[in-house]
This record gives C-alpha cells, structure tokens and sequence, in this order.
C-alpha cells in the first residue's frame, strides 16, 4: 500500500482499499498503525488531504481529536468515557514496504508468505527505495481475473510487444525451447552468486494457502522502459547490466516486478464486483533522480503494457454472463493461473481477500 520513506514521523497517509478509506500515521518514535478513517462520533471521514498531521487528526464536522495511534484525545464538549479508539487494521512492513490485511487469519498467513518471499530479496535494498510515481488504473472487470491474466504468460507474445522485447522467455515459450529459460535463469542465478548477492527463487509449487512466489528470470533489455535503457542507479549495489529479474506476489492482490533499476508493485483493489482498481507504484533507488523525459520512459512501459492487459481482461469480463460461457481450461504455460483459479473456488465464500 505505501512504502516506508513515504510517511515520516508524526505524519499520515491515506490510502484505499476495499472501499474503506485508511489512515497509515507513524508516531514521533517511528511507529506505523494503521485505522479507519471514519469518526467515532458520526461516521466522518477525518483525512481531509491524502497526507497530514498524525499528531493532530481533527475530524471536521464537529472537531473530535486523535493522535498517531488513532486514540481519541479530545471530544469536544463530551465528558469522557474511557479510552477509545478508532479500529485498528492489521499492518505489516517489510523491506520498507507496507501491507494492510483486513481480517487476523490473513494477517498471520500473509506475515509468513512476507518473510518467504521478501526475507530472499535482500540484495536488491529494497528499503532503501524511494516512491518515483504512482498511478491508478481503474478496470471494468473483476479482480480474479486480473490475477488469472497476471500469473500467466501465455496472452504475452501475441498481446505485449513491449514485454516481448524485453523478456526472452517469451519468445522461448513460443518457440518450444523452455530449456533455454532454464539455463538462462541458472546463468542469472550464478552471476548473482559472483557479484555476493545470490536471490532465491521461490518455486510456485508453494502456492499455497496464499499465493506467494518469486523467481529470477532474464531480461534481454537493461530495464523494462519504453527505450529498454535503466532510468536510474542500480538497485542493491548490483552492476549495471546485470539485467536481473524477479517476478513475484504475496497474495492474490499484490504482484511485483525487481528490474535492475526499479521495483514497480500492482496493487489490485476490488471496488466492485465488476471494477477493479489497479494502483501501480514505481519505486527507484534513493540515489536517482528523473526528469519527466525519464519518468515518461519509466512510466510509459507499464502504462502501455497494463492497458493492453486491462482491454484483455474487459474482454472476459464482457462475457462474464454469457451463457455460452466456458469451463475454463489451461494451457501449461498457465500453470499458476490454474493453481490460482483451483483456488478460487475453493476459497470463493471468503468476501474480502488479502
Ligand atoms: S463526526 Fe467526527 S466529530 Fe462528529
Ligand atoms: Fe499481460
């Protein structure tokens, strides 16, 4: 949902999910919670602005104070009962990076499927990132199926010519020569040894019971930028050229890609049953600085890329009551996407997925 050089002590950040609005503040110690944004009095949304005070939190309708806890400290003109405060949402932060889990179960299984894949990360410095850009991509189609369509690979070489350009795997796949993608992740995996920072790769066979996985790959590109040329310092001290990759979720909603000089994180946000918002963040090493010529380069490869993925999934979703609607089946290269989908229905009674 955000990353940790984004909120400084005793300053909030608002932030969506599922619809409810959320404040993320951090103490004067340095402490992250996380709580509704909805005022004990009558319901108000507090965060007037998308960043603010965490010591002074004044709801506006009628001045109810509270502080970087989400404790109330002051209710104007009422005697106080007791301590309250505002409902807590569980946070979880990891490699600088900041999570939100709705209900305890998740929170649990979503801190394991953290450590598994973002604890064989750490040579890319991940916390020593900072936020280059955000953008929403609002989508008329259910979250399932941006998932199916992310873990899959299968739509990219007619569907993506600049994904193609730039991930080898995909030509290869076409091709029927998958034993070339495997000595060219061993060869990744080796250079990654020499340079000391040796990244593990999480098989998807550990998909459950949340999705969690993470595996290097090679680029054919020195980033994933309209130009394929980095936009920015290394990330993790790795050389320039390295052209290490790493693909990964944690959970269904949460996807990420590592490039050389980038770490760009999709956040899926169901907001309705048929819309989904697709919150992409590109995050950098604290080192670069782009001008807009260079976010553009950045930016334009996922905008680009993303909307072709968002047509594709539309497309389905048009069809989603047709009543020549199929049994889904798979092709191997959607391997996870059937591991995915298997799961779905099995866990398809739970409202809110993490
Ligand atoms: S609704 Fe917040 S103080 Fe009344
Ligand atoms: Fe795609």
């Amino acid at each position: 949902m955000a990353h940790s050089s984004e909120i400084r002590p005793g300053r909030f950040r608002r932030v969506s999910l599922h619809n409810e609005s959320i404040l993320i503040a951090r103490d004067d110690g340095g402490k992250l919670t996380a709580f509704a944004d909805v005022c004990l009095h009558r319901g108000s949304r507090l965060a007037t602005s998308d960043e603010g005070d965490a010591n002074a939190i004044r709801c506006p309708y009628h001045g109810w104070e509270y502080d970087a806890a989400g404790c109330l400290t002051h209710a104007r003109l009422v005697p106080r009962q007791g301590s309250a405060r505002l409902p807590r949402i569980n946070l979880l932060e990891h490699s600088g990076l900041i999570f939100l889990a709705f209900d305890a179960q998740h929170h649990e299984d979503f801190g394991i499927a953290l450590d598994e894949v973002f604890g064989s990360l750490g040579p890319f410095g991940l916390e020593t990132l900072k936020v280059a850009e955000r953008r929403v991509f609002p989508a008329h189609a259910a979250w399932p199926l941006f998932v199916q369509n992310f873990v899959e690979c299968y739509h990219c070489y007619g569907a993506h010519e600049l994904l193609r350009r730039s991930e080898a795997f995909i030509d290869l796949a076409e091709n029927g020569e998958g034993r070339k993608i495997g000595q060219l992740d061993k060869a990744t995996q080796l250079r990654a040894i020499d340079h000391g920072k040796p990244v593990m790769a999480i098989e998807p066979s550990s998909l459950s019971p949340i999705l969690r996985a993470a595996r290097t790959s090679t680029l054919t590109t020195d980033s994933e930028t309209v130009d394929g040329n980095l936009i920015g310092t290394p990330l993790g001290g790795l050389p320039a050229g390295d052209r290490a990759f790493v693909y990964g979720f944690v959970g269904p909603l949460t996807h990420f890609t590592i490039l050389p000089d980038q770490l760009v994180v999709f956040a899926f946000d169901p907001v309705a049953s048929d819309r989904t918002d697709i919150t992409v963040t590109w995050l950098v090493h604290q080192d670069t600085s782009l001008d807009e010529e260079q976010k553009a380069n950045m930016v334009g490869f996922w905008a680009r890329t993303l909307g072709e993925d968002i047509a594709l999934t539309e497309a389905v979703q048009q069809n989603s009551n047709s009543r020549f609607m199929p049994k889904a089946s798979f092709a191997s290269l959607e391997h996870d996407a059937k591991i995915f989908t298997v799961w779905l229905n099995r866990h398809s009674h739970e409202a809110n997925p993490q």
